[in-house]
């Protein structure tokens, strides 16, 4: 084992530059399971810590402490006074953060997720079109503008206009190099979504989420103004980012994999399977923090409230324990039970939409550009050391063709 190895497994710090090569981080897990459940980071990212965390990195401990809220609280503070977050719905443990989910579930349910397939279909056609008649694209530019371009006009309600803008903010917010970066992004994002929820309480209602929010009444109250805005910062945070980077790297994974693109194209029922493969194998998220509230043990390690634990489903979602040769890609992998989406009171609220998303992702390019392979000329661009991981540029050629219609 290299020192370099052993050095980043005791102390893992998700922002380090050596983590720009993906291979290298998974290696760095590999080694930080086999040395227990649970190891150190003295730089918890999300919610920094002078006293640093423990890091969950096996899948048995990491299920368990997702499904006990009651030791293992998402709220930063569950024994103090002070609110530090408000009322936002990752941030807060049953029951207030299940009545939560009741008012946004019905925005991600299956019957309305199949009605959107369509809508969804033709925004991603109309990105391709950008490029299909000249033979050579990005095929990041799909990834990084379709997730937001769906979201914001059929679900959340903000013009599309403003999906570069949010998507610049959320990531300097989540990857910005420095904390006072990312400080200014958040305030950014906060004001500009501040600015746009302000703007609808003027216009007659609509059928979409921040109106949801701001009729939504829970134990006969009305959200804070600034909980409406919190929440909706969170979707857009949640929901971008996240299924941009996970989908660009399905496409540099066939770009770089031709039989592997072929067998999908020859075998589309595939690609339910192959999209949970591609959340388990490169899942955007590598941990979402939960703050210990009463005294517990977890495999023989004891717990003391205060304490910070990070829940790594990334290391989780390769391990040989639950994953049979879980360092492979296995696009009709089966029993796939992976993390990627979280489990617990907290699972993903917007999985059905993600899943949907990266489908006719696939579907459209593998359907319009089959041949697709990476640009001999042009180099692939990972962005790794943050906390959401992806591709910023997959440049590929193909056969080139028509627009659609
Ligand atoms: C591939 C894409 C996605 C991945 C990998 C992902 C991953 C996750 C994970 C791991 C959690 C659990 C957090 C925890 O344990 O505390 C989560 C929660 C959440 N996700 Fe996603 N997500 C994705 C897409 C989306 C989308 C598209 C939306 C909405 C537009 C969304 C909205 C949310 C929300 C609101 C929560 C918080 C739920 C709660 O606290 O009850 N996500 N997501």
């Amino acid at each position: 084992m290299t020192e370099a190895l052993e050095r980043h497994a005791e102390n893992w710090d998700l922002r380090h530059v050596d983590f720009n090569d993906n291979d290298f981080l998974y290696d760095v897990y590999a080694v930080m399971r086999d040395n227990g459940a649970f190891a150190r980071t003295e730089e918890p990212f999300l919610s920094p810590d002078p006293d640093g965390a423990w890091v969950a990195v096996r899948y048995a401990e990491c299920v368990q402490i997702l499904q006990d809220w009651e030791h293992f609280s998402s709220n930063p503070t569950p024994e103090g006074a002070e609110r530090l977050t408000g009322d936002l719905v990752i941030t807060l443990d049953p029951p207030r953060q299940q009545k939560f989910r009741k008012v946004l579930n019905p925005y991600f349910s299956p019957a309305r997720m199949k009605a959107l397939r369509p809508e969804i279909a033709a925004e991603t056609d109309r990105l391709i079109d950008d490029f299909i008649e000249s033979g050579a694209g990005d095929l990041a530019e799909v990834a990084w503008r379709q997730p937001g371009i769906v979201f914001f006009k059929y679900l959340l309600g903000m013009p599309v206009e403003d999906v570069p803008l949010c998507v610049e903010l959320t990531d300097t917010a989540l990857n910005g190099t420095t904390e006072q970066d990312r400080m200014a992004a958040w305030g950014g994002l906060y004001q500009h979504l501040h600015d746009a929820v302000t703007a609808r309480l003027d216009q007659p209602p609509r059928d979409d989420m921040i109106d949801v929010l701001l009729a939504a009444e829970i134990d006969g109250e009305k959200l804070a103004f600034a909980d409406v805005v919190s929440n909706a910062m969170l979707l857009v945070q949640a929901g971008l980012e996240t299924t941009a980077s996970a989908m660009s790297f399905a496409y540099h994974y066939l770009a770089t994999h031709p039989a592997e693109r072929d067998r999908l194209i020859e075998d589309p029922e595939l690609l339910p399977r192959a999209v949970e493969e591609f959340i388990r194998f490169a899942g955007s998220i590598h941990g979402i923090p939960r703050t210990v509230a009463k005294d517990v043990e977890v495999s023989g390690c004891p717990f003391r409230p205060g304490e910070q634990v990070i829940v790594n489903y990334a290391s989780a979602n390769r391990d040989e324990r639950q994953f049979p040769d879980a360092d492979r890609c296995v696009l009709d992998r089966r029993d796939n039970r992976h993390l990627g989406f979280g489990a617990g009171v907290h699972r993903c609220l917007g999985s059905n939409l993600a899943r949907l998303e990266f489908q006719l992702g696939l579907e459209r390019v593998l359907a319009r550009m089959p041949d697709f392979t990476l640009a001999p000329d042009r180099t692939a661009k990972f962005h790794g050391n943050s906390v959401t991981r992806g591709f910023r540029s997959v440049p590929v050629v193909f056969t080139a063709s028509d627009r659609s219609r």
